[in-house]
């Protein structure tokens, strides 16, 4: 059973008009400058809007393609770095060409909202399509979903601590919107921030004997989150915090999925390598296609955070760092086209043929999540040239077939 971690009851509760949205002296400081979680969910995001505004928006009525920040915050750190709201205007100024990319962002603090409604009356006067509603998420997501009526959707849910009840989630957002269909014209996607540090601090409160006010109301919004009170007994069955958070991430994940049919893609957010997730961002998408975007998107920004926390250069050792930062890279990658083969001749002592997009998770292996389609083809030629596989890796890697000789 976990032990309950040593915090002040006060941290150990959530806001009671909420439960996760207080305003804490470390909320605020959260838009000060960017810590490296933020690095790599901004990476994620920004990496992952582009690909899909121009694969789904490909079929949709005037290449329109909508997206939503429903937890959006200023817009931009105090130092001036791009919060999400930034960086998906300039996305959707990289991509009007092609297509349009609506955007609609929600803020209910007032302070982050005049900020934020500055940011977005700015990107209108450059030509783009974009509001800034202020207030809760809860009150404005059914005209967001009216205006999304007819085109793809990404909405961002991306609170401090607990967010959308499963329910708003499930029902409203997902329940409303067409089947995606083949094309994806009418695609829903959520990439979804699951908070685990609320995890940890609502999970402690079940393991605690203190009464504190609010305790009841707070377990209560952590069970509308998670569609049910299930969360307490992963909790309590968890040998520690570690587990407990994994175990309430994956379940969460797949308990959305199902009720919504959609596939998710679950990806642990940490501040330095060793440290505990802070968050999970959880893309759920019903098209496979999606996941294959979300891959290549996830593989560069994890490689973009590896390089943000490196220790800052010391004098006159730029070049070296650089350098040695560069070679690690190349053995991670290597480790990981390694391991690639080793899944795919596995698979085919028991198959003749292997679809790389049924397969993919097998091929990758404990490279999923890390390595993109180019280690899956650097793995397949070098199978070809070792005549371990008549496929020869060129073409489209979702759709190959590997072969045996
Ligand atoms: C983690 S921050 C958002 C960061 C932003 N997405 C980014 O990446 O730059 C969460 C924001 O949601 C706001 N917020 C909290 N509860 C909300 C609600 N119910 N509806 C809309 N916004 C809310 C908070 O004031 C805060 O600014």
């Amino acid at each position: 059973m976990v032990e309950p971690e040593h915090v002040e009851d006060e941290e150990l509760l959530l806001s009671g008009e909420e439960a996760g949205e207080e305003v804490t002296d470390g909320t605020r400081q959260f838009f000060v400058s960017k810590k490296a979680a933020a690095v790599l969910k901004h990476e994620i995001l920004q990496r992952y809007v582009k690909p899909f505004a121009a694969k789904v928006g490909k079929w949709a009525p005037g290449g329109r393609v909508v997206y939503l920040d429903g937890y959006a915050g200023p817009g931009r750190y105090e130092d001036g770095t791009p919060g999400s709201p930034a960086l998906i205007l300039d996305s959707a100024a990289d991509v009007a060409s092609i297509r349009q990319l609506d955007c609609f962002f929600i803020e209910r603090r007032p302070a982050d909202f005049r900020r934020l409604d500055q940011l977005v009356t700015e990107a209108r006067e450059r030509g783009l399509t974009a509001e800034a509603l202020k207030g809760k998420v809860e009150k404005h997501l059914g005209y967001v979903l009216e205006q999304a009526k007819g085109s793809p959707l990404l909405a961002f849910i991306d609170p401090f601590g607990l967010g959308l009840s499963f329910e708003a989630l499930t029902t409203q957002l997902f329940g409303s919107r067409e089947p995606a269909g083949a094309t994806g014209r009418d695609a829903t996607e959520v990439l979804l921030n699951f908070n685990a540090n609320a995890v940890r601090r609502i999970g402690g409160l079940l393991v605690s004997s203190k009464e504190p006010k609010g305790k009841q109301a707070t377990l209560k919004a952590m069970d509308a989150a998670c569609g049910g009170d299930w969360w307490r007994d992963e909790y309590l069955d968890s040998a520690d915090n570690r587990e407990a958070v994994e175990r309430i991430a994956n379940g969460f994940a797949e308990r959305v999925g199902a009720a919504v049919k959609s596939h998710s893609w679950t990806i642990p957010v940490r501040n330095r390598e060793h440290h505990q997730p802070a968050y999970h961002l959880v893309l759920f998408s019903r098209h496979t296609a999606g996941l294959w975007l979300f891959g290549e998107a996830i593989s560069h920004a994890q490689a973009q955070w590896r390089r943000e926390i490196l220790p800052p250069p010391t004098d006159g050792m730029l070049f070296d760092d650089e350098a040695m930062f560069e070679q690690e890279e190349k053995q991670r990658e290597r480790g990981w086209v390694d391991e690639i083969k080793k899944n795919i001749l596995g698979l085919l002592q028991e198959h003749a043929a292997v679809g790389v997009d049924r397969y993919h998770a097998e091929i990758m292996g404990s490279a999923l999540g890390e390595a993109r389609q180019m280690h899956i083809r650097a793995a397949i030629k070098e199978l070809h040239r070792e005549s371990k596989t008549s496929c020869t890796g060129k073409g489209d890697i979702p759709s190959m077939q590997i072969t045996r000789p």
